[in-house]
């Protein structure tokens, strides 16, 4: 029995072109979904489309996050989204230090400073970590301990079950090569004792651990089975409904 419910996440990235065509995606999916009472589901589209989304979600348990967000409540920040902002267009879950945005220069400061600001606004954050290669000495261990004690840094215990830490190695997103069964139960129980040996062991309990990296709907069922953890950040497979669907379906 897992100690948490399934969350299935959708991260549409910067996809698809038209508001036209994500309610269409999002229409397909919540027609299918109506039948998996007992996960969280959650689509993150492209900011610009939120509100359409929700629209076209209408009364669905299906809830929505932001792909990232400024650590700023208001202010000069071109291009920029605050949390406040997110809330107020009835976003419930924010995406934060995705590998992709992490390249273009996100420190795992500002990801904590993020993480801080997004459960001050009531979101709940799903903050991304991962190794860019996997060394035999299993050195990469670190760089993953170093990333998770930075997040934590300032944030109340008391918060920890708002937080949802999503390992995906980033040699796995998008490439097609998932980690494997065992290297996610491996992980999973990694982050596990990290969490243990920095907080009170009831604490790091609370905050779900999530898999990312080319998950679909032939390895969704095992890496959910037997890799330890609580559910899926999901990249391209999440534009395709019917195969979103049987992601989601795995975990049920
Ligand atoms: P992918 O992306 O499923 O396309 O590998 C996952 C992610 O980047 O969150």
């Amino acid at each position: 029995m897992k100690q948490h419910q399934p969350l299935i996440i959708g991260n549409w990235k910067m996809n698809p072109t038209t508001a036209v065509e994500a309610k269409t995606i999002v229409t397909s999916v919540k027609s299918s979904i109506k039948k998996f009472a007992g996960a969280t589901i959650v689509i993150a589209p492209p900011a610009l489309f939120i509100r359409e989304v929700k629209k076209a979600l209408g009364s669905s348990a299906i809830a929505l996050a932001g792909q990232t967000m400024h650590e700023a409540p208001v202010g000069a920040q071109t291009g920029e989204v605050s949390a406040g902002m997110l809330t107020a267009a009835g976003v419930t879950y924010v995406i934060i230090g995705h590998s992709e945005r992490r390249t273009l220069g996100e420190s795992d400061e500002q990801v904590n400073k993020k993480t801080v600001a997004a459960l001050k606004s009531k979101l709940t954050a799903v903050v991304c970590i991962g190794e860019k290669d996997r060394d035999s000495q299993g050195n990469f261990f670190m760089h993953i301990e170093a990333q998770l004690v930075a997040i934590f840094k300032d944030v109340p215990t008391a918060r920890f079950k708002d937080i949802v830490i999503a390992y995906e190695p980033i040699w796995a997103i998008g490439t097609g090569k998932t980690a494997s069964v065992e290297d996610v139960l491996e992980m999973q129980l990694f982050i596990k004792k990290t969490l243990t040996k920095h907080f009170a062991k009831a604490s790091a309990a609370k905050v779900r651990i999530i898999y990312g990296g080319s998950v679909n709907a032939d390895n969704a069922t095992s890496l959910y089975a037997s890799g330890g953890i609580s559910g899926f950040l999901v990249g391209g497979a999440s534009l395709k409904p019917a195969d979103f669907t049987k992601i989601i379906a795995a975990t049920l």
